[in-house]
Order: structure tokens, then C-alpha cells, then sequence
């Protein structure tokens, strides 16, 4: 049986149950949200056959063939964070001891929530990424841009938009706080590759739009990658101690393949919808595998 570990407010999880359902999965979901809140657990360290987690429902951990996280904190006061911060520190110490499939490790080794350190890891791994500064010295920033087609970037892995810059805009920016990241533009298409394990499942975008995912008219297909690629990104996901990550790149016209980022927890439902439900499939098979 399949654990499914995180909230049910995350359409993301709730897309992943679906398909466990729609492939006649057993699964169980810890909603690690209600468990902190209202609920109950017992984990040690070493696993033991009674250890549990108990919201709405109470997962006996010693049942689970594999274990799919999304940890994501909606609560709000002090005693509701001090509570899932004990509920995820016990789990990730039990997920230590365990001998069970879980995808994503948590701590795994990557760089993703600061942008210039993953820009350098994934340099220094053979992808080819767009030169990118990150800086608050107004001079610094023109000269980048005087280069050619730049846009402006958030540094964290949090979710804001990208967009086009120009000189024009850099007065604004100067009397803004704190540093800018500035990337080469690159021009073409996009495409989004998951990797599972040892798949890699990719989908591909055409879009007018700097950022495609803010344009519901662009075209999209499932694309194979040139395989010296795809196995770069297997090899490159593993390393970072990830069985299950989202690999973002621009494709320009000689079809290059830029990598923009991978992500370590990545939102998936809307590409499973483009792949016909390939990534949950493939996770699906990864998780209800027997260990050796
Ligand atoms: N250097 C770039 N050139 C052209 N488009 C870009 C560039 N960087 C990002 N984009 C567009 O913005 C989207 C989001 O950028 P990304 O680096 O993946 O950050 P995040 O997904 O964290 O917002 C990309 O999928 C792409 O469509
Ligand atoms: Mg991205």
C-alpha cells in the first residue's frame, strides 16, 4: 500500500490519490496537516511494526510499500507550527531508519530554494544554463543587460513570475531593496521533463508568453529528449539525493536545451494532464515496487 503524506488542500496530492484510484491503488493518505493539529503519532527510531499516524485516518507505517511526500505548512499560530515541526522532525526520523521507497527524501541535497548556488551545481553537472547575475549594483546590472534580451528572475524556489527586463526598468529596480537576478533570455520553447526514478517523461510548449504557464492557448506535446540528456538528468536527480524531480528548460532554435532549474517537489498535475497520467503512473510503479 502507497502512503500519501501531506495536505489535502494541495491539488497535488489530491491529483495523485485520483490516480491511485483511477489504477485501482491501495493507498493511505497522511494528512500531516490534521495529524498536527488534531492527531496523533507514534514513531521510533528504529521502526517498530506499532508505529503509527493517526488524523482522519490512522496509517500503521509498517504497511506502506512506498511513501510519496509533499510537506506543505498551511497552519498559522505558534503551538500549530511547534506541533508539525515535531510531527515532520519524528517522521523524517523514522523515514532515516526505514527500508521503504520515499519519494522525496526530505534533506535531500539540493540547491533549489537559492538560485545562484543551483545555477552553479548544475553548471558544474554538464547542463547547459543561461549566464545569470545576481546583483544591486545598478552599473553592473545595465552592462548585463546591454548584452542582449535579459529577463528578471525570483531568487528563491518560491513561485513568483519571470519577465522580460530592459534598461528602461532599471531605475525602478535600483531603489528597490536588496539584490536582482538577471538571466540571458532565451527564446523558444519550453519544456518540463519529470523523472521517476530511472524514466524521464517529458512534455514540450510553444508559447508567446515569456512564461508558457500563464498562456492556456500554448501548444503542448510529449516529447522523447536526445538521450544523452535524459540520462544526464536521471544521473543529475539521484545525485541530488531525489528520486522524483521537475526539470525546467528552454529549447531555442538550435535546439539547444537550457536548463532553467529542477525541481525538487514539483507541482506535476498540470503536465500528467499534457502525458495522459505517465508521471503518476510512473511514480505509482516506483512506489508499490518490492524492495530488494
Ligand atoms: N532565461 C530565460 N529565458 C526565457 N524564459 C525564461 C527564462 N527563465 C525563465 N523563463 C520562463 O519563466 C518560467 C519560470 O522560470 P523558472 O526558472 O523555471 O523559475 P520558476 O519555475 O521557479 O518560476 C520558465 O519555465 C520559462 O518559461
Ligand atoms: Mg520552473
Amino acid at each position: 500500500m502507497i502512503g500519501i503524506a501531506g495536505t489535502k488542500v494541495d491539488p497535488v496530492m489530491v491529483h495523485f490519490a485520483t490516480r491511485c484510484v483511477l489504477s485501482g491503488i491501495e493507498f493511505a493518505v497522511l494528512d500531516l496537516m490534521e495529524v498536527a493539529l488534531d492527531g496523533e503519532w507514534r514513531l521510533s527510531a528504529p521502526g517498530d511494526p506499532d508505529d503509527f499516524v493517526a488524523g482522519s485516518e490512522t496509517v500503521r507505517l509498517g504497511d506502506l510499500t512506498g511513501l510519496y511526500m509533499r510537506p506543505i505548512y498551511v497552519g498559522r499560530t505558534p503551538s500549530e507550527a511547534a506541533r508539525w515541526q515535531g510531527l515532520l522532525d519524528g517522521l523524517h526520523a523514522w523515514i532515516d531508519e526505514a527500508d521503504l521507497l520515499v519519494v522525496n527524501r526530505p534533506g535531500a541535497n539540493q540547491l533549489n530554494s537559492y538560485k545562484p548556488a543551483h545555477y552553479a551545481w548544475l553548471t558544474a553537472h554538464g547542463l547547459c544554463v543561461p549566464s545569470s547575475l545576481l546583483s544591486s549594483d545598478p552599473d553592473r546590472l545595465a552592462a548585463f543587460i546591454a548584452e542582449g534580451p535579459t529577463v528578471v528572475k525570483p531568487i528563491s524556489g518560491v513561485r513568483a513570475r519571470t519577465r522580460a527586463i530592459e534598461a528602461c526598468h532599471l531605475e525602478r529596480l535600483a531603489a528597490s531593496e536588496g539584490p536582482v537576478l538577471v538571466q540571458q533570455r532565451i527564446d523558444g520553447d519550453d519544456v518540463r521533463a519529470h523523472v521517476v526514478g530511472d524514466e524521464v517523461i517529458a512534455c514540450r510548449f510553444s508559447s508567446t508568453e515569456i512564461d508558457y504557464r500563464s498562456d492556456r492557448h500554448a501548444e503542448r506535446a510529449v516529447v522523447e529528449l536526445p538521450s544523452e540528456l535524459a540520462q544526464l538528468l536521471v544521473t543529475a536527480t539521484a545525485e541530488q539525493g531525489l528520486t522524483f524531480a521537475g526539470w525546467d528548460f528552454k529549447v531555442d532554435a538550435d535546439e539547444t536545451y537550457w536548463c532553467l532549474e529542477c525541481n525538487p517537489m514539483p507541482g506535476y498535475s498540470f503536465y500528467d494532464r499534457v502525458c495522459h497520467g505517465g508521471v503518476s503512473t510512473a511514480l505509482i510503479s516506483l512506489l508499490t515496487r518490492e524492495q530488494d
